[in-house]
């Protein structure tokens, strides 16, 4: 099974989100997504707390594990991150991203998801600065940069964080770092080629991909 680190930051990679999946047919819409080619399975969790909406916890992410050989990767929109970087780790994450604007310090954080056999993202919302993650850049994986205020899927793509992108692509390059740049939110045909020629490669698509007209394979096909 490959790993994040398997793949170069130059590569495009698409990493379809569930939140946007039927989920009476979980099963068949992860399998979908992985015949077609998707690299990596976005789980967005959410605690009703850090973002007003709630989704789904381990005990999914374990039921998704037995049917699929993606790379799971673990967004956590949820305000005490440590708490569940075990029981993720235990459900079959491979990868887990947390947010800059949690309660707990990443000095905490990323050593404890490196600990779990995990790979490490950092995510920043639309109105926070880059200058908060770059002290890290050198230790994580990932950064993913909201392009909607996380909580929902189904929002607009917000192009004023492709400056942020850009910065990051920048500083990423002059570190001499092979880390994934995620875009996440309002991903979709026309968004992704923007995100794409300011820096990013690891593409979050939810709407995009499991209520593409044409179909789920058609979607990553069109993505990439
Ligand atoms: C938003 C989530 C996203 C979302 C993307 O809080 O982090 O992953 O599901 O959905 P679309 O692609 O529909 O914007
Ligand atoms: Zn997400």
């Amino acid at each position: 099974m490959k790993k994040l680190t398997d793949f170069s930051n130059r590569e495009i990679l698409i990493a379809p989100s569930i939140l946007a999946a039927d989920f009476a047919n979980l099963q068949s819409e992860i399998q979908a997504v992985e015949v077609a080619g998707a690299e990596l399975l976005h789980l967005d969790v959410m605690d009703a707390h850090f973002v007003p909406n709630l989704s789904f916890g381990p005990p999914v992410v374990a039921a998704l594990r037995k049917h699929s050989q993606m790379i799971f990767d673990v967004h956590l929109m949820i305000t005490n991150p440590s708490h569940y970087i075990m029981p993720f780790q235990k459900a079959g994450a491979d990868h887990i991203t947390f947010h800059i604007e949690c309660d707990e310090s990443p000095e905490v954080l990323i050593p404890q998801i490196r600990a779990a056999g995990c790979t490490v993202g950092i995510s920043l919302k639309p109105k926070t600065p880059l200058e908060k993650v770059l002290p890290y850049l050198a230790q994580v994986d990932l950064v993913l940069v909201m392009s909607v205020e996380p909580g929902f899927g189904g929002q607009s793509f917000m192009s004023g964080v492709m400056p942020k992108v850009k910065a990051l692509r920048e500083a990423v390059t002059a570190q001499g770092l092979n880390t994934q740049i995620q875009i996440d939110g309002g991903i979709d045909i026309k968004t992704a080629p923007i995100a794409k020629a300011n820096g990013a490669n690891n593409l979050v698509a939810g709407t995009a991909v499991f209520r593409y007209p044409e179909g789920i394979s058609a979607a990553i096909a069109a993505l990439r």
